[in-house]
């Protein structure tokens, strides 16, 4: 796993004098082995952040990088995206482990042991893998979108309010598949969502953006004992204490 960066990342839509600058000069670093929780309000920018990492987000200005390297260098899409809509990632036609399949790189040996693999590793059973999309629930679906993700042996996943379609309910579980696969594979990784009580549970560092800036980062416990912007406090005041069911 490698570290990624952002570099006075700009993102503008539309024209000069009418557009929207959806993301403004962020500097943003995601260390190797870790995971950014990045977390502001809806339309703060966090998902056109995430789009620009992987591509699918024009850059008007800045950098990105792995490893110092410009991302649009790697072969084999280095960066996996998961998405808040499991259905835009799985071909409802394709059985999951087909899907799962198609992700992994040509030279995998073993395709149907590595998706037995896959699916067990993010709390699904094996036998599994001949299930459509439309027989599973949306937290299930969300486990095989993970699954994909890890497919495709990224450097880096960018997950992008993956819990936030689901019912509270499921969400838990979901992100505890999140936290043990990351104390397991050590991966680095940028997880988005407007919930700082989620991003609290899956996290290393916080980053809070706003109006297109990032206006907090640290640790997250230093950021959430000692938060030093106001809105990081107006969004911590909005969380409810620990032990108490995840909001939304
Ligand atoms: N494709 C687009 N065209 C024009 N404006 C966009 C586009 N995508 C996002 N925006 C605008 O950029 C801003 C940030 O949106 P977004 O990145 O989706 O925020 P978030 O994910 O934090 O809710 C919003 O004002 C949104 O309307
Ligand atoms: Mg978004």
């Amino acid at each position: 796993m490698r570290e990624l960066t952002f570099e006075d990342v700009t993102v503008r839509f539309g024209s000069r004098r009418l557009g929207t600058v959806a993301v403004d000069g962020v500097n943003l670093v995601v260390p190797a082995g870790q995971v950014v929780g990045l977390v502001g309000e809806s339309g703060s920018g966090k998902s056109t952040l995430a789009r620009a990492a992987v591509g699918l987000a024009p850059l008007t200005g800045g950098r990105i990088r792995l490893d110092g390297r410009p991302v649009q260098a790697f072969k084999n899409r280095p960066l996996q995206m998961i998405f808040q809509d499991p259905y835009s990632a799985l071909d409802p036609r394709m059985s999951i482990g087909a899907s799962i399949a198609e992700a992994m790189p040509r030279g995998e040996p073993d395709r149907r042991a590595e998706v037995g693999r896959l699916l067990e590793l993010v709390g699904l059973s094996a036998d599994r893998a001949g299930a459509r999309p439309d027989e599973l629930s949306g937290g299930q679906r969300q486990r095989v979108a993970l699954a994909r993700a890890l497919a495709g042996r990224p450097e880096v996943i960018v997950a992008d309010e993956i819990t936030s379609a689901l019912d509270v309910s499921i969400q838990g579980a979901v992100l505890n598949v999140v936290r043990d696969l990351q104390r397991e594979l050590r991966l680095t990784m940028l997880f988005i969502s407007h919930n700082l009580a989620v991003v609290r549970y899956v996290s290393d560092i916080v980053a809070v953006m706003r109006h297109g800036r990032i206006v907090e980062y640290g640790p997250v416990e230093q950021v959430l004992m000692d938060p030093q912007h106001e809105y990081t406090r107006e969004l911590l005041e909005a969380v409810p204490r620990p032990g108490m069911p995840l909001g939304n």
